[in-house]
């Protein structure tokens, strides 16, 4: 049974779990870059159940914390690791055999709700945890992003990933925007890439 609470969330995401539920089976390896508050993670390890794996790494321990408690009380932390750190460094966090195992790498940009806002993903270390998860995608596997462009540095980001999927041109076989129902200059813009 999905757990979340889709009213208290923003549309995009909701879009983009129904997106990557079409994709990821039980047993499947998933990574979540940016685990936040834990609603993607256990998104993801509920489509994994307990044969597969999600890797969720962050950067701050308050992150982790929640992200652990959301899975504890849902039942769901056996099937995942969490990794303190930075997920440029993802490769590092890995086994070998992750290499081209990988089912699904889902990154949900900006800062940590109802946190410090300082602590936010950035296009360099975004751009390099790109590169890193183009190394761990199966085929057919697929790359989620949603980017927040309200913030400071949002509109950078944005153009980082613009101009990183056309250096690599070719590794996807199909490239999807969806600005939602009302796009802005400034609302958030969800990027499904499928290997
Ligand atoms: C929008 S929140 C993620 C929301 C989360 N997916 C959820 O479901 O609650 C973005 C997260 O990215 C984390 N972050 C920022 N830069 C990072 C980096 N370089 N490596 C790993 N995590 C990072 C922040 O600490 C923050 O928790």
């Amino acid at each position: 049974m999905n757990t979340i609470e889709y009213n208290t969330m923003p549309r995009l995401t909701q879009v983009a779990h129904e997106q990557l539920a079409s994709a990821i089976l039980p047993g499947d390896y998933v990574i979540d870059a940016t685990a936040g508050n834990g609603h993607d993670t256990l998104f993801l390890a509920e489509r994994v159940g307990r044969t597969g794996v999600v890797l969720g790494i962050d950067r701050q321990p308050d992150a982790l914390r929640s992200t652990g408690k959301r899975l504890n009380e849902a039942g769901c932390a056996e099937q995942v690791r969490l990794a303190l750190g930075n997920h440029a460094d993802m490769l590092e966090f890995l086994p070998g055999n992750w290499r081209h195992r990988v089912k699904a790498v889902v990154f949900n940009l900006g800062y940590l709700p109802g946190s410090d806002k300082e602590v936010i993903t950035t296009a360099e270390s975004t751009r390099e945890a790109l590169d890193a998860s183009l190394q761990l995608l199966q085929p057919r596997g697929v790359l989620s992003i949603l980017v927040y462009r309200g913030h400071d540095g949002g509109h950078a980001e944005e153009e980082m990933i613009q101009a990183w999927l056309q250096q690599n041109d070719g590794a996807f076989s199909k490239v999807e925007w969806n600005d939602g129902d009302h796009p802005t200059n400034s609302s958030p813009r969800l990027l499904t890439c499928y290997r």
